[in-house]
């Protein structure tokens, strides 16, 4: 073995020993570098005579070239191994489950509300909302519900330490009442500004909150108020439009509506609401499930019209009572626990 293959040997042992690429790097300068031996080597031909520089060129540069492609083997290598640790360090385990992804859907009580929209609108229904943080004034005064009246208590509701711009007080509104007074209100004055008597056709669905607790009460619930007034709008339309609501909604004909005697100050005569199937898991007993009646002549002119020349009724659905009679809930709890569990049926 001459000294060059010696020193292709060692420059192969040492590139093999680097393990990492700066000690590869240190490896090549001792051999290839500025002053490495391979360098030193070609710098000593100049003390040759022509004919062996020639052959000892030729040897120095094989010797070179060898020592090159090591190089750049074991380069290759280290950059291989160094990838591979990245990628076990990365890995990833594609045989984990999966977060997976949430599946939502209607909550029961608005898909209830949402049918019931649907079904009076068919019947020539607006529909309209309005806000929940309301007038004291809206949603009694206005409603023929005298301050300091005891029938105030009947629908004892959350006050709002704040007064409007008109100095009345705020609460949370206990009934959806209210948007009789809003949407006649307007109506009545964009009729007077147009001259012209349309009816009044509007359901007003929302939130409302009462000071009221237990298995069958939730401090928040659901109302869908109804209000039709016309020239000659009577009991008689409000019991076809609500049988018409219950058969559509239930999808039944096999079912009796009965108007219960009662009272409510915006109403003269007022009803409760039962409904009664004749077939099915409820049926046989009477259901209550709305408050009614013929819009008292005082409210009337407090929607800004005359009571002479417009009569009609008014009625406030539970839409929570809905919901549970038509998927069979018996804890009103449960609507508002916000347990996927319960809630998940409904997807
Ligand atoms: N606002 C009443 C309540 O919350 C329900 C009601 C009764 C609404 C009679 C009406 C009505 O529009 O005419 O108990």
């Amino acid at each position: 073995m001459n000294d060059l293959d010696t020193l292709v040997k060692a420059a192969q042992a040492d590139f093999a020993a680097a393990r990492q690429g700066a000690a590869l790097e240190d490896a090549k300068a001792r051999f290839l570098g500025k002053s490495g031996r391979v360098t030193e080597l070609l710098k000593g031909l100049g003390a040759l005579a022509p004919e062996q520089k020639k052959a000892r060129g030729a040897e120095i540069n094989q010797a070179k070239a060898a020592i090159e492609a090591a190089l750049q083997a074991r380069r290759e290598q280290l950059a291989e191994a160094e990838l591979e640790l990245q990628l076990q360090a990365e890995a990833l385990d594609v045989t984990l489950p999966g977060r997976g992804r949430g599946v939502g859907g209607l909550h029961p009580v608005s898909r209830t509300i949402e049918r019931i929209e649907a079904i009076f609108a068919s019947m020539g229904f607006d529909v309209a909302e309005g806000p929940e943080i309301e007038t004291d004034w809206m949603s009694f005064t206005a409603l023929n519900n005298p301050e300091n009246h005891p029938a105030r208590s009947m629908q004892d509701t959350f006050y709002v330490d704040v007064k409007d711009a008109q100095g009345r007080w705020l609460c949370l509104r206990p009934h959806t009442s209210p948007m009789q007074v809003r949407y006649a209100q307007a109506h009545a004055k964009a009729n007077a500004a147009a001259h012209t008597t349309p009816e009044i056709r509007v359901i007003a669905p929302g939130r409302v909150y009462r000071v009221d607790s237990d298995a069958t009460h939730s401090p928040m619930f659901h109302q869908i108020e109804g209000l039709w007034l016309g020239a000659n709008v009577s009991f008689k339309d409000l019991k076809v439009v609500f049988a018409s609501l219950v058969r559509a909604f239930f999808e039944t004909d096999d079912f009796d509506v009965r108007f219960r005697p009662s009272f409510f100050p915006f109403t003269e005569p007022s009803a409760e609401i039962d409904i009664r199937f004749g077939s099915g898991p409820l049926a046989g007993r009477w259901l209550e499930v709305a408050g009614s009646g013929q819009v008292h002549p005082q409210v009337v002119r407090n929607f800004g019209l005359d009571p002479e020349q417009q009569i009609g009724f008014a009625f406030g659905i539970g839409a929570d009572r809905f919901a549970m009679l038509r998927y069979g809930i018996d804890d009103l709890r449960l609507m508002f626990d916000g347990d996927l569990r319960f809630l998940s049926q409904f997807r």
